[in-house]
């Protein structure tokens, strides 16, 4: 079965990624994905510093989330744009987890090769382009494989209903291109 995680790339009560992200694990789910969805909320980290992942060594949450990468083949992330650009929890999360290089003292890089397919939901007419764009660069750099197909939001406030379901009709279509394509990437490559 193909496994899928589901990432959100906001701690905002009332996110509209968080309600994007739930839209695409359902979305995988009726595809046949083994989906688990989580948030961030539950592996805080603090802001990387490199004296004190010397010191420390790396951050016990970042090591958490790199097993959960590792053992899903693919991975959907729904990012918020921050200043035309990627959100500062994103960023911050990527920066710890691309650091980690052995597991068991054997190699391991957990996002090399990851397949990554994006969202994002925002409150303006350009749902976030600019943002994705850049968090595609990031993951690229990173060595994940970021699939071409991508799901924007624009004007999110009108895009979801009461429930939470997402219900702007172009967004729905796009999010099932997505899906369907980081569900089968990801079952031939993951
Ligand atoms: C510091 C800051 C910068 C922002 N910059 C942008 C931006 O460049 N483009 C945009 O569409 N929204 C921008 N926003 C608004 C966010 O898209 C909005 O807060 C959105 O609800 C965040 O995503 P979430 O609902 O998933 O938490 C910004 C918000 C903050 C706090």
């Amino acid at each position: 079965m193909v496994k899928i995680l589901v990432i959100p790339g906001s701690n905002r009560s009332g996110s509209y990624n968080v309600k994007l992200a739930a839209a695409a694990a359902k979305e995988l789910a009726l595809l046949g994905a083994d989906v688990t969805r989580i948030s961030l909320i539950d592996y805080p980290l603090p802001l990387y510093d490199e004296d004190q992942k010397v010191s420390d060594g790396i951050h016990k949450n970042a090591l958490k989330l790199a097993e959960m990468i590792s053992v899903h083949d693919g991975v959907f992330i729904a990012s918020p744009e921050y200043n035309s650009s990627i959100s500062p929890l994103l960023k911050n999360t990527i920066d710890w987890i691309s650091i980690i290089r052995k597991k068991d003292d054997k190699p391991w890089t957990p996002l090399k090769g990851k397949i990554v397919g994006l969202g994002a939901a925002s409150p303006g007419n350009l749902g976030g382009v600019r943002g994705i764009n850049h968090l595609r660069d990031v993951l690229v750099s990173v060595g994940c494989q970021v699939i071409s197909e991508q799901t924007l939001v624009p004007t999110a406030g009108k895009a979801f209903a009461e429930d939470g379901s997402l219900i702007a009709e172009r967004a729905v279509r796009s999010l099932s291109n997505s899906c369907q394509s980081l569900f089968r990437v990801s079952q031939a490559l993951g």
